[in-house]
């Protein structure tokens, strides 16, 4: 199976690719990535000179011409759609980004798909474009109306009912997923968790928008993979699936959790100015995902969040490299270490 990932050098998608060439020898990947901020090159450097099982090509989703050729010259069976700008506060200060990327791009991505006629496109989405839940509501579902909030949730609903229009109107076998907030590995630091552990560590004030009693569904980012994985091979095209983490929080309660954990003080909590327009709370009903795809998360939260923490400990050159620009340098260097200079 040849796959097109794009956005696999961000968070979920490197983590997906790695997942995937790990536990599958049959698969191969191109992965498309424009490396905004957000794509790190230097996540999958490694696998850079096996050529036979995963290339990269920089370029944008919205490069109607690179993307037919890309479909076209490589023979790919399924896309497995990750790019996007991802971060809600960005949104609110910038959007055009969001309608760049996550509408335009993916209605270029699905009208390159159906020319080449792929055997099956997923479409990874979030829990966000549902709305907000108050806080005896039920969890979402599949059937749940979509209500977004945020420019980035907009954008995301848009780009999920081209998907959906592209499964009914041309017959594009589509499958949407939609998933809770991730966490783990390669996280960019601008994100609640790996923030709050970077600014831990450093003993500097962690910021916690409003009250703190936000609360979010997390998910630790394998089972994510896994679940975009079991859709990518069970699910049904045309079909939506939920994937959560059946793990409730507050943001305090997360915060605190990361504190204690690498031993900072709680006293470094900061309530800060709410987000605009914060959804109060997401949550996941999952039952779809659990009986049609055999799938489930595997990871509690607190056997990811001790994985994530001792990720990031033994990985301070990652978020060093973050925190510097440097990583955006990445393969200048890795050219240079490559020839021996
Ligand atoms: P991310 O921001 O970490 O990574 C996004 C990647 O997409 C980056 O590598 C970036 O360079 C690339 N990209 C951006 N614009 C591009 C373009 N025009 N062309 C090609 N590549 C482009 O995002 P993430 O957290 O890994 O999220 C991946 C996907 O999963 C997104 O679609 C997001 O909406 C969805 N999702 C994320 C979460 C979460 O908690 N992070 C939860 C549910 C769903
Ligand atoms: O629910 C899935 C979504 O999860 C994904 O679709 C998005 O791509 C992803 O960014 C994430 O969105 P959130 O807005 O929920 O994630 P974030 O880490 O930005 O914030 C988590 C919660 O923590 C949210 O309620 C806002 C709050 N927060 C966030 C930051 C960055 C703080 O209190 N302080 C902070 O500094």
């Amino acid at each position: 199976m040849h796959l097109l990932v794009t956005g696999g050098c961000g968070f979920i998608g490197t983590n997906f690719i790695l997942h995937l060439l790990e536990t599958d020898p049959a698969v191969r990947i191109t992965n498309l990535d424009k490396l905004t901020y957000a794509g790190n090159r230097g996540n999958l450097a490694h696998l850079e000179g096996d050529g036979s099982r995963y290339a990269f090509v920089h370029g944008d989703i919205a490069d109607a011409a690179l993307v037919e050729q890309l479909l076209a010259e490589h023979a790919i069976d399924a896309v497995v759609h990750f790019a996007a700008e991802s971060h809600v506060d960005r949104s609110i200060t910038d959007s055009a980004p969001f309608i760049h990327t996550n509408v335009a791009g993916t209605h270029t991505l699905l009208e390159a798909a159906r020319k080449a006629g792929v055997q099956r496109f997923v479409h990874v989405s979030t829990d966000e474009v549902y709305g907000s839940l108050g806080p005896h509501d039920p969890a979402f579902t599949e059937e749940t109306p979509l209500a977004p909030n945020s420019p980035y949730s907009a954008s995301k609903a848009a780009s999920d009912m081209l998907a959906r229009a592209y499964f009914h109107t041309y017959g594009l076998p589509v499958i949407i997923t939609r998933c809770s907030n991730n966490y783990g590995p390669y996280q960019f630091p601008e994100k609640l968790i790996p923030l709050t552990y970077l600014r831990a560590t450093r003993g500097e004030p962690v910021p916690v928008y409003g009250d703190g009693s936000n609360v979010r569904d997390w998910i630790y980012v394998l089972d994510h993979c896994r679940g975009v994985e079991a859709a990518l091979r069970r699910g049904e095209p045309g079909k939506v699936y939920n994937f959560g983490g059946d793990a409730e929080r507050t943001n305090l309660e997360t915060v605190h959790t990361i504190l204690d954990a690498v031993g900072a003080p709680r006293s470094l909590v900061r309530f800060v100015t709410d987000r605009p327009g914060h959804d109060r709370r997401y949550a996941m009903n999952s039952s779809r995902a659990k009986k049609e795809l055999g799938w489930r998360p595997e990871t509690d939260f607190a056997t990811g969040i001790a994985q994530t923490i001792r990720w990031y400990q033994t990985h301070a050159a990652w978020l060093d490299d973050v925190q510097s620009g440097a990583y955006r340098q990445f393969m200048e260097k890795w050219y240079a270490k490559e020839r021996g200079v």
